[in-house]
C-alpha cells in the first residue's frame, strides 16, 4: 500500500519524507486554509519537496469552472491531480479534463456508487472518506471493503485512496482491504512508528551493552 500524507503543513511534509516512505500528498481547502497560504504557492512548494502524486482541490462548481480550474492547477507541476468533490460537475469535468491526460481525485466518496461513477468518468484516484462515515455512524471500512471489492472485479484504472483516517487501526484496514493508497495525516504517521515494547527493547539492549563494557 502506497502511503500519502494528507497536510498542507511544509514542515509536516519535510520531516515524513525523510523517512523514506512517502509516496505523496494530499490536500483540501481546510488543510491549506489552516497553513494560511494559498493553493499554488503551498503546490509548488510541496512538489520541490515530494517526488510523487499531490492532489490540489478546485473550488469551482460548475464543471466549465472546475475544467479551467483543473487546467491551471495541473500546470503547477507535472505531479499534481486535480481533486474534485463528487458531483454530477466533477463527473463532467472528469471525462474532459482525464482526456486531456489531467489527473483527477475524485474526493468526498461515501458510497461505492459514487466511486464507480467516478472511475467510469475516467478519475485517475477515488477517496472514499472512511472516518467521516465512522462519525455518523456509518462503517467506514465497509464502504472501504465494497468499493475494493467492485474494483478488483475490473481493470479500472483508478487507485483507492483510503482517506479520512482517523486513527492506525485505519490503515490497518485499508492494508488488509487491500486499498491502493491511504493518505495518513502526521500524528498518525508518528503513531504507527511506535511501539512500547520496541522502546523496552531498545533501553534494555542499550543497558545491557553498557553493562557488558564495564
Ligand atoms: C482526503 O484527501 C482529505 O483531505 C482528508 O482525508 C479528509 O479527512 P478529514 O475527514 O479528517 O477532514
Amino acid at each position: 500500500m502506497k502511503i500519502f500524507i494528507d497536510t498542507a503543513n511544509i514542515e509536516m511534509i519535510e520531516e515524513i519524507n525523510s523517512w523514506g516512505i512517502l509516496d505523496g500528498v494530499t490536500t483540501n481547502p481546510s488543510l491549506i486554509a489552516k497553513e494560511k497560504t494559498d493553493l499554488k504557492t503551498c503546490v509548488k512548494r510541496i512538489s520541490e519537496i515530494v517526488d510523487g502524486p499531490i492532489s490540489a482541490e478546485a473550488i469551482s462548481m460548475t464543471a466549465p469552472e472546475m475544467i479551467k480550474e483543473g487546467r491551471e492547477l495541473s500546470k503547477i507541476h507535472d505531479n499534481i491531480n486535480v481533486k474534485l468533490p463528487m458531483c454530477v460537475e466533477a463527473l463532467k469535468a472528469t471525462k474532459v479534463l482525464s482526456s486531456e491526460g489531467i489527473d483527477v481525485n475524485m474526493t468526498l466518496i461515501f458510497s461505492p456508487h459514487q466511486a464507480l461513477l467516478a472511475s467510469k468518468a475516467g478519475a485517475r484516484f477515488v477517496s472514499p472518506f472512511v472516518g467521516r462515515l465512522d462519525d455518523i455512524g456509518q462503517s467506514g471500512s465497509e464502504a472501504l471493503a465494497q468499493i475494493v471489492g467492485a474494483f478488483r472485479n475490473y481493470d479500472t484504472g483508478t487507485e483507492i485512496i483510503a482517506a479520512s483516517i482517523r486513527h492506525p487501526m485505519h490503515v490497518l484496514e485499508a492494508a488488509l482491504l487491500g486499498a491502493d493508497i491511504a493518505t495518513i495525516p502526521y500524528d498518525i504517521l508518528k503513531k504507527m512508528v511506535s511501539h512500547p515494547k520496541t522502546d523496552e527493547g531498545i533501553r534494555s539492549f542499550l543497558a545491557d551493552y553498557e553493562k557488558s563494557k564495564k
